[in-house]
């Protein structure tokens, strides 16, 4: 089964054909410019970026994929979560291409996507499929989830961000540092230089709970910054190691718990903060089961993840997708 999937549910237009969810035939992915400037999501000026790079992505993802729209089984976007006037346009634009096709419209939750860019793949060997039940760590500029997945599209919250995202973190801190947007990678490389134990921040460890909170350690560091600013240059790479370090440790803890406490066959990472090298290493360390974490290109946003996410969507139908879209659907 081929599926033409979309998601614009925040900065990427992207579109992807995905065949049985799993083997990627094309993965067309436009990240906007226009938020550099600002050093932040402007929703209206996303959503206009979407409405104009839709179409010709749209047409470069048919014919990277070799395949014309007829030749295609069903459309699928995102329906949510995500900025509403961003998921509206790639959601609209699917059921449009969909409805004129005569092809199924599948509304597939982004949160879901993360997950199933596991089993994405695009070389000429099949990868095993990650083993379940598996504990899910799905971390992006708007989520810091951990979930207990039991079975295909049988999700279980385990815990979740009680303020801050782990992304968002990341890109508050670097706008503090002077860094580029988004903030993540640019911490990252920062932190090369740097000594992760040069800074003690605090860590919320919200004890007894799967919960993460973020807040807290961006103050203490927007206070370290402050202070050292007094003092002459910011020793940037020191700063943006000491951070990392305590939002890694903070999500690595917890992930290792629940895959100690669930007895679970793997453990999965997605999202934008799974490209994190220091947070696979540091989760690897800690786990004895496999990790498995998308490529760097899967783990932020793009269709393919989409089209993997849609077909398993088909396959195991849970609770039925809501007509419009949702800016805070959940994933469990
Ligand atoms: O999943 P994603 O592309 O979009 C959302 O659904 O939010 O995640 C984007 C987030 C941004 O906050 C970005 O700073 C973060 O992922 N990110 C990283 C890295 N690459 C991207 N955070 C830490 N380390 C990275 N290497
Ligand atoms: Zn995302």
């Amino acid at each position: 089964m081929r599926i033409l999937a979309i998601e614009t549910s925040c900065d990427e237009t992207a579109v992807a054909v995905v065949e049985d969810g799993r083997r990627i035939r094309a993965n067309v992915i436009a990240t906007q410019l226009a938020h550099q400037a600002t050093g932040g999501i402007i929703p209206e000026v996303a959503a206009r970026e979407h409405l104009r790079s839709i179409d010709p992505i749209t047409d470069k993802a048919l014919r990277d994929a070799g395949v014309e729209l007829k030749a295609v089984d069903a459309v699928a976007a995102t329906v949510g979560p995500g900025l509403v006037g961003c998921l509206l346009v790639g959601a609209n634009y699917g059921r449009g291409l969909a409805l004129a096709a005569g092809l199924p419209f599948i509304g597939v939750n982004h949160l879901e996507g993360h997950v199933y860019a596991n089993w994405l793949y695009d070389t000429e060997d099949v990868p095993p499929e990650p083993e379940l039940p598996a504990v899910v760590l799905v971390v992006s500029g708007a989520h810091s989830d951990l979930v207990l997945m039991e079975a295909h599209r049988r999700f279980r919250l385990l815990g979740r961000t009680i303020d801050d995202a782990a992304g968002e973190a990341f890109d508050k801190v670097a706008r503090l540092l002077g860094l580029g947007f988004p903030g993540g990678p640019e911490i990252e490389r920062a932190a090369k230089d740097g000594n992760p134990s040069a800074y003690p921040l605090p860590k919320a460890w919200l004890a007894d709970r799967y919960d993460f909170s973020f807040s807290g350690l961006k103050t203490a560091t927007l206070r370290l910054v402050r202070s050292l600013e007094e003092k002459g240059p910011v020793p940037v790479g020191d700063v943006a190691a000491s951070f990392q370090k305590a939002v890694v440790d903070a999500l690595a803890e917890k992930t290792a718990r629940a895959v100690a406490e669930h007895g679970v066959r793997s453990v999965m990472l997605g999202g934008g903060v799974a490209a994190n090298t220091a947070l696979r290493a540091e989760i690897q360390r800690r786990v004895a089961v496999p990790l498995r974490v998308p490529p760097l290109r899967l783990c932020t946003d793009n269709g393919a993840m989409v089209g993997a996410a849609a077909f398993y969507s088909l396959r195991h139908r849970g609770p039925e997708m809501p007509a419009g879209v949702r800016s805070n659907l959940p994933l469990a």
